[in-house]
């Protein structure tokens, strides 16, 4: 059993996965403007780490000078998430007023990422008690793809080498048919295609939703 022991699914809630420099964060762009066309459902489109107190500090230790030990990175972004998913106007609320919620990552990041950094069990055991998506996205690309696209970027991150990412691949393919084991809905996009025909397949994933089927 790679994912927990919590057999609840957040309706409305969907999370974008997959290695660095696949591509979510632009896709996040595009269905902000996809569903800013459309007059429902509300939504809340959000990405971890956050932008809040704990998210900062993640950021400082991804960007390596804070000189974390890797359990103590895999505790941050537990703590980031119990945050993000349950303060006043978090994902959890949100989701469960009929808020259509998207997240760029989620706890299969840290499942994967923490996962390769500490290993053992400690990624789970932070992880088991959150509810686990309605719906996944997987952005499925090659290691030296996703590589190349991110070489001008000015700084890496602790994980952005290729060792890690070739892994980072590999990992998810294993992890996230647990999910959809649990019931979770599970969609594998290409993610090597132009931005316009990525979104067109994200949103085919998504309308599988019954918020977007209203
Ligand atoms: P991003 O800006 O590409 O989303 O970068 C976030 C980085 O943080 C990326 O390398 C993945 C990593 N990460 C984890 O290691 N564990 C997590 O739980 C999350 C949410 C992100």
């Amino acid at each position: 059993m790679i994912y927990g022991r919590s057999m609840k699914i957040l309706r409305n809630f969907a999370v974008f996965e997959g290695c660095d420099g696949s591509g979510t964060t632009t896709q996040m762009g595009l269905l902000r403007k996809r569903l800013q066309a459309r007059s429902s459902p509300p939504f809340f489109l959000t990405s971890e780490p956050t932008d809040g107190p704990i998210g900062r500090l993640i950021r400082s230790a991804l960007g390596g000078d804070a000189g974390l030990a890797p359990e103590t990175v895999a505790r941050l972004f537990a703590a980031d998430r119990g945050e993000h998913l349950f303060a006043s106007g978090g994902i959890a609320e949100r989701a469960g007023r009929g808020e259509l919620v998207v997240s760029d990552r989620y706890v299969p990041s840290s499942l994967v990422y923490q996962g390769l950094a500490c290993g053992g069990d400690l990624p789970r055991i932070l992880n088991e008690d959150f509810p686990a998506p309605e719906l996944i996205v997987f952005f499925d690309l090659e290691s030296e793809t996703a590589l190349e696209r991110m070489k001008n970027r000015e700084k890496r991150e602790i994980y952005e080498y290729p060792e890690f990412q070739a892994r980072v691949g590999e990992s998810y393919r294993r992890i996230l048919p647990s999910f959809r084991d649990r019931g979770t809905l599970l969609f594998t996009v290409n993610a090597s295609g132009s931005p316009e025909e990525v979104a067109g397949e994200v949103w085919r994933a998504l309308s599988h939703m019954p918020i977007l089927k209203a």
